[in-house]
């Protein structure tokens, strides 16, 4: 089966087709980074007219209209996102939908990034996933791609978003988790004892065994920049600093998770799934026995081979749209309780 995928959710305009949920037979992505730069973060009105501008191009990049009709179905995020992003690609889709008379799929955002490594590589179920974003940092216990539930979830800020607004206040750009990344790797996480008190580390009380906070970690280390001297040469000491205290929340609540369910295998996704200190310390589980699963850093990012891999176990569910879906925002869907379809 031959998925289109269309994911116009945040700040990329991608779109790819994709055979049986893993055959990648072509892709292409527009990345808006350079235009939200000026701006040191994405700014919503300008995403959804660069998805309006772009997102026609980069269709014809990956299918002419006479190949239209291999394609099976249409797939498109549907949400969380940015509404206006989302309206841009939702759009396009039902309009291939009703052209070439085409099923829809609508895809949950996040549950595409959950997807990701599953492009790459057989994973079986039950596993316990970590989807770490901009937008979301959230902790599931997987038995199929239809049955999962929600172990735990941020009560603040994404892990993402805490990267993105330290580099904000540290001057260094958006998006802000690639750059701390980097400078991260030329310095010492212990060079600010004051700001290695594990302020990040949620109590593993039953409560919040499997949640994360951000909020507090930011703050703290907002504070502490804007006091020191010298910052220019400190500047990877901080970013090493705050890595480790945000990394090693997800791995130790997802250690939680692994251990409480008896369970072996870890999947980990999302943009944040691309940071160097979480990709290392996760490998090192597999010598305790934990195989771990992760996309290549091209597929960590928002992207439309995720969203039409997706699709694909979507449509072997029957779970399709029609006309009428509708988008909803990220709000919507904490609010609507993290629907699943
Ligand atoms: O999944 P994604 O592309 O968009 C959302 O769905 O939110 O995630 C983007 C997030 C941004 O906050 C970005 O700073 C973060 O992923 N990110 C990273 C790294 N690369 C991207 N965070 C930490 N380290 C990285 N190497
Ligand atoms: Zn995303």
């Amino acid at each position: 089966m031959r998925i289109l995928g269309i994911e116009t959710s945040c700040d990329e305009t991608s779109v790819a087709l994709v055979e049986d949920g893993k055959r990648i037979l072509g892709e292409a992505t527009y990345s808006q980074i350079a235009v939200h730069q000026a701006f040191d973060g994405v700014v919503p009105e300008i995403a959804s007219r660069q998805h309006l501008v772009h997102i026609l191009p980069v269709l014809q990049k990956v299918i002419s209209v006479e190949e239209m009709t291999s394609v099976d179905a249409v797939a498109v995020t549907q949400g969380p996102g940015l509404i206006g992003s989302l309206l841009v690609g939702l759009g396009v889709a039902k309009a291939i939908s009703y052209s070439f008379g085409k099923p829809l799929i609508p895809v949950n955002h996040i549950e595409a990034h959950l997807y990701a490594p599953h492009l790459f590589a057989d994973i079986p179920f039950p596993y316990i996933g970590l989807v770490a974003s901009g937008g979301h940092t959230l902790l599931f216990l997987v038995r199929g791609f239809h049955n999962y539930e929600v172990l735990g979830s941020t009560i603040d800020d994404a892990v993402g978003e805490a990267f993105d607004k330290l580099a904000k206040v540290l001057g260094l750009g958006y998006p802000g988790g690639p750059l701390i990344d980097r400078l991260a790797q030329e310095g010492n996480p212990d060079s600010f004892p004051e700001l290695g008190k594990r302020l990040s580390l949620l109590p593993d009380t039953e409560r919040d065994r499997y949640n994360f906070s951000y909020s507090g970690l930011k703050t703290a280390f907002t504070y502490r920049v804007q006091h020191l001297q010298d910052k220019e040469t400190k500047l990877p000491h901080i970013c090493a600093a705050f890595q480790r205290e945000a990394i090693d929340l997800l791995l130790r609540k997802s250690l939680n998770a692994l251990r409480d369910n008896h369970l072996s295998t870890f999947v980990l996704s999302g943009g944040v799934s691309a940071n160097s200190y979480l990709r290392s310390q996760v490998k090192a589980w597999e010598k305790e026995g934990i195989q771990t699963y992760m996309a290549p850093l091209a597929y960590c990012g928002d992207n439309a081979a995720m969203v039409a891999g997706r699709a694909y176990h979507d449509a072997l569910a029957g779970k399709y749209g029609d006309l009428r879906t509708d988008a909803y925002s990220r709000l919507e869907y904490v609010r609507k309780g993290k629907r699943s379809s």
